[in-house]
């Protein structure tokens, strides 16, 4: 039995990894630490808290007294490190805020670990694992073979290079203090829970709502899409099977243009208001609900500054070594993902009621992006 810390549990994987793990091994005990900004939120965990199955405190990571009184009390020997600030476009507004919590952030939950479990923490069966991105390695080229373990970082935004800078720190201190640490650098992921400022969700809810969808330059840009429940399953091979010391990459194989992407969804947007004559009524901002296209609302916009054109991830080693295979299909994963949106609407309407209409109206304002 194993007694897990999850940081940054009420986010989009985080939460997720709640749902799966508790189903999976439902002897374990889990604590979600997460400090709740607004990409946090509650609701994503609520059945499992009032299930008790995970028990929730607030926090911050960065914040070292509360978090060695944690592990003091809770005296977990699983860390799962989730917690970050995690979405490009805000780290081009404001860098300070992801050295905060993705650098200083983990080097205080390193070295509250490292005193919390002492030099015997290998034998004991401890472990931090932290999950880390493709975006580490910067941009690929078109005819580029997918990223490796052994790919020099060379990361292009703030939010990756302060991801780059955190995967050094657990790096150092499983080399310096021999703190028995994994890490995972994954491709994008999508799936339930995911807030509306990520590519899919927004699009999903965009479509809903007939507002236009962004796209930001040519379109062309690549990313290789992973299913949040593959992910989930791959910490926990790496968890089960992994011996400390290692870094795995974890890809979904689907690699695909951003507006081939956004494409997908209209399409199935509009498939399911054929279907279900009640869409229309519950969304009539909505294209599909007088009949047209979601594809109608696709627009181009002024590119992200230093945008990253391509990620594929060379999954080899893990499948080779631990068995992981990601087993969604982009074309049902997708499918599987609007029809969550379509009948958790309670969640996101939740989600877009704190500063997300003021941040999109920010964001997306004709002047910011024309
Ligand atoms: P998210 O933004 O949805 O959630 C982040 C969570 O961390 C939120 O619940 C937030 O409240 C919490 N948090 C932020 N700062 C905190 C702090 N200082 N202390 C405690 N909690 C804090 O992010 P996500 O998409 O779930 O990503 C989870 C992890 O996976 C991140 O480390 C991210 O870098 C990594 N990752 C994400 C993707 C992706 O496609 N979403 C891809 C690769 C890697
Ligand atoms: P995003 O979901 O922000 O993830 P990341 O930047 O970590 O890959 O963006 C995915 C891709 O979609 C990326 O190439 C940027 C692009 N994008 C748009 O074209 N329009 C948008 O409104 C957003 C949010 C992203």
């Amino acid at each position: 039995m194993r007694r897990l810390l999850v940081t940054g549990g009420a986010g989009f994987i985080g939460a997720n990894f709640c749902h799966y793990w508790s189903a999976a091994h439902p002897a374990d005990r889990v604590v979600v630490l997460d400090s709740l900004t607004y990409a946090g939120n509650l609701a994503s965990l609520a059945a499992l808290i009032d299930a008790g199955r995970i028990h929730f405190v607030r926090g911050d990571i960065g914040d070292a007294e509360r978090v060695g009184a944690l592990l003091a009390a809770e005296r977990p020997d699983t860390v799962v490190n989730f917690a970050a600030e995690s979405h490009v476009d805000r780290s081009i507004e404001d860098p300070a805020a992801f050295l905060r919590t993705n650098v200083t952030g983990t080097q205080v939950l390193l070295e509250a670990a490292r005193r919390a479990w002492g030099p015997e923490a290998a034998q004991r069966g401890c472990r931090f694992h932290h999950v880390s991105t493709d975006e580490v390695y910067g941009s690929l080229a078109p005819d580029a073979a997918g990223f490796t373990e052994s790919t020099p970082y060379a990361p292009s935004s703030p939010y990756a290079a302060s991801k780059a800078a955190a995967d050094h720190l657990v790096r150092a201190y499983a080399h310096t203090y021999r703190l028995p640490c994994t890490i995972s650098n994954c491709s994008n992921n999508y799936g339930p829970y995911q807030f509306p400022e990520k590519l899919l969700p927004l699009c999903i809810l965009n479509l809903l709502e007939g507002r236009t969808l962004p796209i930001y330059g040519d379109g062309l840009q690549i990313r290789d899409w992973l299913h949040v429940s593959d992910h989930c399953r791959a910490i926990d091979l790496i968890l089960e099977k992994s011996p400390p010391g290692e870094t795995w990459n974890v890809g979904g194989g689907t690699q695909e243009p951003n507006i081939i992407v956004v494409g997908r969804l209209c399409d199935l947007i509009d498939a399911a208001f054929a279907a279900d004559a009640a869409l229309a009524r519950r969304f009539p901002h909505s294209p599909a609900a007088r009949g047209g296209s979601g594809r109608s609302l696709m627009q181009h916009v002024r590119d992200r500054p230093g945008h990253d054109r391509r990620y594929a991830v060379d999954s080899g080693r893990i499948r080779a070594r631990l068995g992981f295979q990601a087993g969604t299909a982009l074309a049902a994963g997708l499918e599987a993902t609007v029809h969550w949106y379509l009948s958790h609407e309670d969640w996101w309407q939740s989600v877009v009621s704190g500063e997300y209409r003021q941040w999109y109206a920010r964001q997306y304002a004709p002047q910011a992006r024309p």
